[in-house]
């Protein structure tokens, strides 16, 4: 099927760059958010993206003047439903993101594909609201979604050939790598990154080392661009802490549990870059 329309639920750190990427890449976009402020703050991200494109010398001025023009921002749901594909990219929840694709399912045409960005959540159970569980994938993209070159396609328990094979020309198209999992928590990359990033937390919280030293140690010890603490604050702590908390109710394994300096982190309003602080402070972006 060919995919001209992409729709993106979300405009946050996910949702932004899957809009920019797709817009990048020659496709028109049309990206939801809930309210006016948290919309033009999106939107906000992805002019400062460009820029920043610009100013690496990724893409040309023109180009990047296109691609946003080629950008719709609305905060409502039904302004998707010409959309060949929706990706879905808001918080980490399973009640939030089935709500949205229930919803979806009422205004988009049988033929639409839905795609969640989930990091951890399963595609066979945000199928199971829709009555098109055949075109239901999962699409997970990477912070920063402009540069990291990683996609990961899942596979739900009833998603065709014809819904993954699209979903992997998407995601090629747009300058991607892709890896397909089956419906497991976690996929491939956060099966194995969140025990890691928890352990890190956990290392803290038990002063094996100072937050510096934890991090020095992961990036020079072990050539990461960012060490683990780090990382946590440029994921949001708040979608790691719901990562984990997922996972831990399908594995109930203790690898998985957040630890509890984690959730304080989370109620305090620690969250990370996007809080301005996080286990680091950072200015306001
Ligand atoms: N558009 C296009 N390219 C851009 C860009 C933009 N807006 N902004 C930066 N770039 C390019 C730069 O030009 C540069 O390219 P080059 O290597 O060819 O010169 C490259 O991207 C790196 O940019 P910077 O030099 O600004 O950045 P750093 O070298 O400081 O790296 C980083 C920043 C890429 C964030 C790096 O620290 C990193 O890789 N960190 C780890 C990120 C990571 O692990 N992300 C995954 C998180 S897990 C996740 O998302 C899954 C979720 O489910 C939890």
């Amino acid at each position: 099927m060919t995919i001209r329309r992409v729709g993106v639920v979300g405009c946050g750190l996910m949702g932004s760059g899957i809009a920019e990427v797709c817009a990048r890449a020659g496709y028109e976009v049309v990206v939801r958010e809930v309210s006016r402020v948290l919309l033009d703050g999106g939107l906000a991200r992805i002019d400062a993206s460009l820029r920043r494109g610009v100013e690496r010398g990724k893409i040309e001025e023109a180009a990047a003047r296109r691609a946003r023009e080629a950008i719709r921002g609305t905060i409502t749901l039904a302004d998707l439903a010409e959309s060949d594909l929706v990706i879905e990219a808001v918080i980490e929840k399973m009640a939030e993101k089935q709500a949205v694709f229930r919803e979806l399912d009422g205004l988009c045409p049988p033929g639409t594909i839905f795609a969640s960005n989930t990091s951890s959540l399963s595609i066979t159970e945000l199928a199971a609201v829709t009555t098109r569980a055949d075109r239901v994938v999962g699409m997970h993209f990477f912070n920063p979604v402009p540069v990291m070159t990683l996609v990961e396609l899942v596979r739900g328990l009833q998603t065709s050939e014809e819904t993954l094979e699209a979903a992997r020309g998407l995601a090629v198209s747009v300058g991607k790598t892709v890896v397909v999992a089956k419906d497991y928590p976690g996929f491939i990359v956060n099966l194995l990154l969140v025990p890691y990033l928890l352990d890190a937390v956990r290392a803290l919280e038990l002063g094996v080392a100072s937050k510096e030293d934890i991090d020095t140690a992961i990036t020079l010890g072990l050539n990461h661009p960012m060490g683990p603490l780090t990382l946590l604050d440029f994921v949001g702590l708040d979608t790691t802490y719901y990562i984990a908390e997922a996972m831990y109710a399908e594995f109930r394994d203790a690898r998985y549990a957040p630890p509890p300096l984690l959730k304080q982190m989370v109620l305090a309003g620690r969250l990370g870059r996007k809080s301005g602080r996080g286990f680091y402070e950072y200015g306001r972006s």
